[in-house]
């Protein structure tokens, strides 16, 4: 599938955009990029227009120097809206997309017609959680990606996928192997300087659609039912035999979810 990309400031932004019909952009997890979509670039080309942009650094977009923050990732998912005179659409992610789409929602509320979040959540990380981020940073800086992407393929990818699915597990190795150390040490620095995003969940006035991964460990249910509980219009829909990585492990059930919260919110 091919990308395109545009230029935003002084970086090249690398995105795909498939399908016609109602725009729904797509944020990618950390340490993936915008080919993690490639199940619902292919499937939901169908009936939708899917846009996913690789953030900086990660996938063919142009790094930036030290920090990549939410809120920029925020303005890049804008900078693309804008680049094909978008005015309003369906903004969603998974994880870090997630945090991604919640700083979108705090800072473009405007322009965001409905809201999907998957496997993430909207708390803040512990001063514990920042610290092991920082860690990690300097990991990857120092020793490479190489073990970093093995121990997170054990968190990410759930137990039923892991044992039957080595496909869809060499899968997310590769997309992950993609990732520079550069990138991985400024997402780490980003997301620890997120700030806890229940307000603007609390304050959204569209449609949300939460997904949970059955066997997500990383963001457990709770996170979900947390993030369910302080929105006005939310649904939640838990995919079964699937870990973090729902729309990877779970194609069929993830898409079936998010075309039916598109039908019954048109
Ligand atoms: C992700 O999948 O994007 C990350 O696990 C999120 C995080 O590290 O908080």
């Amino acid at each position: 599938m091919e990308q395109k990309t545009f230029r935003w400031k002084q970086f090249d932004i690398s995105f795909f955009d498939v399908g016609t019909g109602v725009p729904v952009v797509l944020v990618h997890a950390f340490p993936l990029n915008a080919r993690m979509w490639a199940p619902q670039l292919k499937e939901l080309q169908k009936e939708l227009r899917i846009i996913a942009m690789d953030l900086p650094g990660f996938g063919n977009s142009d790094p930036i120097p030290d920090v990549l923050t939410m809120e920029l990732g925020a303005d890049i998912v804008n900078a693309v809206l804008e680049h094909l005179r978008i005015e309003t659409a369906t903004i969603g992610g998974l994880s870090m997309g997630g945090y991604v789409t919640m700083a979108f929602a705090r800072k473009y509320p405007g322009k965001m017609e409905r809201i999907i979040l998957a496997n993430t959540r909207a708390t803040a990380d512990t001063d514990e959680g920042r610290q092991k981020r920082e860690e990690v940073a300097q990991q990857v800086l120092k020793e490479g990606t190489t073990g970093f992407v093995e121990h997170m393929l054990t968190l990410l990818v759930g137990k039923s996928t892991r044992t039957k699915n080595p496909e869809t597990v060499d899968f997310v190795r590769q997309i992950m192997l993609e990732a520079t150390p550069k990138a991985i040490a400024a997402a780490q620095r980003g997301m620890a300087r997120r700030p806890d995003s229940f307000d603007v969940l609390g304050n959204l006035e569209v449609p949300a659609l939460i997904i949970a991964g059955e066997e997500d460990t990383v963001t457990p249910k709770s996170d979900a039912e947390a993030m369910l509980s302080a929105m006005k219009q939310a649904t939640l829909f838990t995919i079964k035999k699937a870990g973090h990585l729902t729309n990877i492990e779970a194609p069929a059930q993830f898409n079936l979810a998010l075309s039916s919260f598109l039908t019954e919110n048109d």
